[in-house]
């Protein structure tokens, strides 16, 4: 993977209070903390509340193989939007049931939508054009441009990149185990579907970290998962490049990492090591702040750790 496929994507800019339960935006739209149902906005076409629609399984690319027994990959399934699971700043996320009529086969789905039109930051996007070498001239002038087609291209984009990623640290975690993402079912356009992370009776969403507070030996081991999380995406060559305690799942004493469409490629990027140290900070100053000895966080050791295990010091 080239660096210019993973293009760093901008700091958050949270700020204070970065640790609180959710994103002050979040709450100042006065949703709760917890992610919960809402219902989606009623649209014309038949993904409406209570819709369903065929699955768009045979339109779109597909996950590693093998698929996971627990996917519905028939081509008679429906999918049914049960509401919104969280809306964010680039994308929104909504839960799907992909079910086969009159049979007992179903699964629940996460399914990401990235935003293509006026809605999204464009700001990101201007240094993501910068790195990127796109070989279509038509295309580029639309991206640099912001034409409709231009922005439906770069949502597409940070919606390939996040599958791309998901595919690849999937594969690894099948293999050596020692990382958690949600599988990736399938990309369409700019549209991703994912593994549900929680649980799939109550349909309720695994809490990101920030909304939990582990007992001691919970955070300890939270923090042991995250630690070998980093090794493996540092031996693949990677930084998140976005982490925090909001793009980490807690499912069943589990760590879930998300949120991967600017992952790093630290080799090749001069600014990955500053990625890396940047990832390294935020999420041990939540584990200090929530208790862990500031000697088992230590971000200098921790980052130096990683750099090696990435073959770079
Ligand atoms: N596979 C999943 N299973 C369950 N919940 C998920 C899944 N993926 C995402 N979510 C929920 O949706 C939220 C937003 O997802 P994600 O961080 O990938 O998108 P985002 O648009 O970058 O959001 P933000 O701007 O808030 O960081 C997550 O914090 C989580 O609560
Ligand atoms: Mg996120």
């Amino acid at each position: 993977m080239r660096d210019d496929d993973f293009p760093a994507r901008g700091r958050r800019g949270r700020g204070k209070g970065r640790f609180d339960d959710d994103e002050p935006q979040f709450l100042k739209r006065g949703r709760p903390a917890e992610p919960v149902l809402t219902d989606p906005d009623p649209g014309p076409d038949d993904d409406a509340p209570g819709g369903d629609a065929w699955s768009t399984w045979d339109q779109a690319v597909h996950g590693p193989e093998p698929h996971p027994a627990w996917l519905v990959t028939e081509l008679a399934a429906r999918d049914t939007d049960l509401g919104v699971l969280k809306t964010g700043k680039e994308a929104d996320v909504h839960l799907v049931r992909r079910a086969v009529p009159d049979t007992d086969r179903s699964c629940l789905l996460a399914v990401k939508r990235y935003r293509d039109a006026q809605h999204r930051l464009f700001h990101r996007d201007a240094g993501y054009l910068e790195g990127r070498r796109v070989r279509r001239s038509r295309e580029n002038r639309a991206m640099a441009g912001r034409t409709a087609f231009g922005r439906q291209m770069i949502a597409g984009q940070w919606a390939a990149a996040e599958f791309a990623a998901l595919s690849r640290l999937w594969e690894i975690g099948a293999e050596h185990g020692r990382i958690s993402v949600p599988y990736p079912v399938q990309l369409l356009g700019t549209e991703l579907m994912l593994e549900f992370v929680g649980d799939p009776d109550e349909g309720l969403a695994a809490p990101r970290l920030a909304q939990c507070r582990p007992e001691p030996a919970e955070l300890r081991s939270l923090w042991e998962q995250l630690v070998d999380a980093l090794v493996v995406l540092a031996r693949a060559g990677y930084a998140h490049g976005d982490l925090s305690p909001y793009n980490l799942l807690v499912h069943a004493g589990r760590l879930v990492m998300i949120d991967l469409p600017q992952v790093v490629d630290v080799v090749a990027n001069p600014q990955g090591p500053e990625f890396m140290a940047r990832d390294v900070r935020v999420v041990g100053a939540w584990f200090t702040a929530r208790g862990l000895p500031a000697d088992d966080t230590d971000p200098a050791a921790l980052t130096a750790l990683l750099l090696r295990e990435a073959g770079i010091r």
